[in-house]
């Protein structure tokens, strides 16, 4: 598989953008191209290529309204040949804390997809730069893989 990596964004207020943003910068550095959709849609995302889903979680448990297409729309497809990375971005006083990230995971599993590494759940609640814990986790991911 090439070093690719399609970074697919769930956000409402920005923070998840920024998560996917220092996401980028350590990908590149790691010698990948990186492309960021902030609009997911499945038609011009490769399913062929390695994901990383960033998303936060709103409502009560709900994913960003600007991922929601594209959860409908992975819903239908075949991610056989997908591999993907999945960070979640959530406040540890909900109930439902990051079931955006959670239900993410579940619906490209569903799919067919394969996770490169458990999801990580950064909790903004402890972890108010959220791209702190992002950054770290990554640059150790990639140096494994
Ligand atoms: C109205 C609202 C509802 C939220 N609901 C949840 C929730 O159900 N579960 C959770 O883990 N976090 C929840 N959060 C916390 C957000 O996921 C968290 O603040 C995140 O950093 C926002 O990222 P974003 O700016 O990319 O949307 C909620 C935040 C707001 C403002």
């Amino acid at each position: 598989m090439s070093k690719h990596l399609s970074v697919i964004v769930g956000s409402m207020l920005g923070a998840a953008e920024y998560v996917a943003d220092a996401l980028e910068d350590v990908a590149k550095r790691a010698g990948y191209t990186v492309v960021i959709h902030l609009e997911p849609d499945l038609a011009e995302i490769p399913v062929d290529s390695r994901w990383v889903i960033c998303t936060s979680t709103h409502g009560a448990g709900e994913l960003p309204d600007n991922i929601q297409t594209f959860a409908r729309q992975v819903k239908q497809a075949n991610l056989d040949q997908t591999q993907a990375y999945i960070i979640g971005l959530g406040d540890s006083s909900y109930d439902t804390y990051c079931y955006g990230a959670i239900e993410m995971e579940k619906i490209i599993l569903e799919a067919g997809a394969s996770l490169l590494a458990p999801p990580l759940h950064i909790d903004v609640l402890n972890h108010p730069i959220p791209e702190d814990e992002a950054v770290v986790w990554f640059e150790n991911i990639l140096a494994d893989q």
